[in-house]
């Protein structure tokens, strides 16, 4: 933030800011794709903010300041605010929060007043209508004015009540934030990397861009969550604070964040965000920063709102956690499709409340973008709080002996020429036959979201190529016990049950074969659409031998991917594998008749699971449920074993305790199903 002596300076640095922040605002919001951080930003923003303070002649219509968000995406039906979607006005600094208490204290004319302290949650912001208590519609915030109609998305979010639990008539407002957990940002970031697809900055990107989608089926399979925070013209329904109206939504059965406080000093919001700023580490979801705001409700109509925010609350945003640290050696890794992938590996440093060593680099056009070179400093943070990333070098510290990276010309497992085809970001190992790719690929076969196949850890996989008794994943099955009690700690019961869920992984849905064979560019969920459209291999495969035009006419496969699939399909090696697994008696059509699970530890129990579970979602729950040999069904009877309850259960719960069946809570389950697991893997 610099100083301005003449107004002639401010003006041409006013005009230079907005044009940056306007261009920031429009790849932020518009296209879900920022090239500058938060933090950068918020203080471009702030320096505006203070040249149109000193020269308010300066100010200009269209100035980002007195602008909200983006405009509406093309396609979507566009929703008017009746009351406007405004914005916070941000602190990036405990003085200034300071400040704003102050301020806050003054204007109501009191030494002090009692202000709510929320987590403020990295998503996107969402208004939602409830009609008789009935969800009608929803929408973002767009301009603040004009928004996108998202109602068949957000009802695909899992934990969006589609009634409220209050009878409520006429219309009511609710608002509040769409985003993604860490965990769903972390892995929905892997899978694209997979796919070669473009990788989300940050969960906000990721929560934004899967919501506004225009079809719905993309959105529910990204796991988004939404919580609650405001309710307009909360008067008719007898609210009179904020902390009151937190009380409401929850009441209603809409989700909160349930982490807010109300306090009455500057102490103790400073104690607030004293505790958030570690608590945040371990917290599922990203939150940004703190929102404070002024607790009592008639209150905040005398103070108002600016063009962009009101005056009764602001966003403190955390301090972002960069560290400098020695980047000690770039190591390159062998991938299922011989990609070499360079990853960092750094002097470890402490962030965002776990030690990193590692990050990956992803390929070598990051390494020259960024001019990263072995022996330098470079800042790391993790996006998202989650995945960690070299954001940039330091140059004024580079060492004079440095050289610029190249990612090896020669395979580092097999020696094979890497080569890199046009068009492609990866430089990859040609040799099918390479250890490394052999390797990544059968631990992909047997991962949950594909074969479900549980004991294959690295340690047996890599014996079980070292020693040839696997070359593809066919080979699996026709492993016998023999050979697998000959591996090295291997023991007789350990040998039984990973044959056993082998056995079982014969009848696991078409499309996680699909996704398991590994072609190419192809991730579980076009895996699923092709399973859905083929219904076997066979069609699939004679399909895409013959080029046949099917699969380029389905939505979401580019000529790319398509080629891939054919030149898949084609290789003699790979169709060889497939006739081997159909040898074996893997299920490759829809709708093949279940097969034995009688060996497996869970054999014939069965599990209800009622609530939400905090930490597994319940697809993930069923599967390994299914993958230990036993079945979730749908109601409780007599015939349940056990009950698993995660929060605010329903009516399946009372019945459970009727019945006298065995319930579990969420911690209970999980240590029955890691124990179980474990016997398996042992
Ligand atoms: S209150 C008048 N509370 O942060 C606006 N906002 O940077 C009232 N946000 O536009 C918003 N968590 O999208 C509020 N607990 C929270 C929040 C929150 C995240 C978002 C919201 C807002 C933006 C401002």
């Amino acid at each position: 933030m610099g100083s301005f002596e003449t107004a002639e300076t401010a003006k041409s640095r006013a005009a230079e800011l907005r044009g940056i922040l306007k261009r920031s605002a429009e790849l932020y919001y518009e296209k879900d794709t920022p090239e500058i951080s938060d933090r950068e930003y918020d203080l471009l923003f702030k320096e505006l903010q203070e040249i149109e303070a000193k020269y308010p002649e300066l100010i200009t219509q269209d100035s980002p300041t007195h602008r909200i968000g983006g405009a509406p995406k093309e396609g979507f039906v566009k929703v008017h605010h009746e009351v406007p979607m405004m914005s916070l006005d941000n602190a990036l600094t405990r003085e200034e929060l300071e400040s704003f208490y102050a301020k806050l204290s003054q204007g109501l004319g009191r030494e002090t007043c009692a202000v709510t302290c929320e987590p403020k949650i990295d998503g996107l912001a969402v208004s939602l209508i409830y009609e008789n208590g009935v969800f009608t519609r929803g929408a973002t915030r767009g301009d603040g004015t004009t928004g996108e109609d998202v109602t068949a998305n957000l009802r695909t979010i899992r934990t969006m009540p589609l009634e409220l639990d209050i009878k409520t008539a006429g219309t009511i407002e609710v608002r509040g934030e769409v985003c993604i957990d860490k965990k769903g940002f972390a892995a929905l970031n892997a899978e694209r990397e997979e796919d070669g697809e473009q990788l989300f900055a940050n969960p906000r990107n990721a929560a934004a861009g899967s919501l506004r989608q225009l079809d719905p089926k993309i959105t529910a399979r990204r796991k988004l969550k939404i919580f609650l925070y405001q309710v307009i013209e909360p008067e008719k329904l007898g609210i009179k604070t904020q902390y009151e109206m937190l009380q409401w939504i929850k009441a209603a059965g809409l989700p909160t964040q349930g982490e807010e406080t109300r306090v009455s000093s500057v102490g103790e919001i400073n104690k607030y965000l004293d505790e958030w700023s570690q608590k945040r580490f371990e917290h599922p979801i990203d939150t940004d920063g703190v929102v404070v705001k002024l607790d009592d409700l008639s209150e905040r109509e005398l103070l108002g709102a600016t063009a962009k925010a009101p005056r009764w609350a602001i966003a403190y945003k955390f301090p972002p956690e960069e560290k400098l640290t020695l980047l000690k050696d770039i190591e390159i890794t062998v991938g299922r499709t011989g990609a070499l992938t360079p990853t960092a590996i750094l002097e470890q440093v402490h962030l965002s409340g776990t030690t990193v060593q590692r990050a990956s680099l992803h390929n070598q056009d990051e390494i020259d973008r960024k001019d990263i070179r072995i022996g330098d400093m470079v800042w790391v943070h993790k996006a998202g709080e989650i995945i960690p990333e070299i954001i940039k070098v330091e140059l004024d510290m580079r060492p004079v002996d440095t050289s610029p990276y190249h990612i090896p010309k020669n395979c580092p497992v097999c020696g094979s020429m890497a080569v890199r085809l046009t068009g492609e970001a990866a430089v990859k190992c040609p040799n099918k036959s390479c250890p490394a790719q052999i390797k990544e690929a059968i631990t992909h076969f047997a991962s949950r979201r594909a074969m479900n196949i549980l004991g294959l850890g690295e340690k047996i996989v890599s014996q079980l190529v070292d020693t040839k008794l696997v070359k593809t994943v066919a080979d699996l099955f026709f492993l016998t016990e023999a050979d697998l009690v000959g591996l090295e700690r291997m023991g007789e019961k350990s040998a039984e049950n990973i044959l056993a869920s082998i056995e079982a992984s014969k009848t696991r849905p078409l499309g996680a074969l699909i996704n398991a064979i590994g072609i190419p560019g192809v991730g579980e969920r076009t895996a699923e659409e092709l399973a859905e459209r083929f219904r076997s291999i066979s069609a699939l495969s004679d399909s895409a031998v013959m080029r046949s035009g099917e699969l380029e006419a389905m939505d979401g496969i580019g000529p790319t991917m398509s080629e891939a699939i054919s030149a898949f399909f084609s290789e003699p090696h790979n169709r060889e594998t497939i006739e081997r697994l159909v040898a074996a008696g893997v299920k490759t059509e829809i709708g093949e008749p279940a097969k034995d699970k009688s060996k497996l530890p869970w054999a014939g129990l069965k599990f209800v699971l009622t609530g939400e579970l905090a930490t597994m979602p319940r697809d993930e729950a069923s599967e390994r449920i299914s993958a230990l040999g036993g079945q979730t069904v749908g109601s409780v009877s007599k015939k349940t074993n056990y009950v698993v309850v995660g929060d605010s259960p329903g009516s399946k719960f009372l019945k459970a305790k009727e019945l006298n069946i065995a319930i579990l809570d969420e911690d209970a389950f999980i240590k029955k199903i890691d124990e179980a697991e474990k016997t398996v893997t042992e």
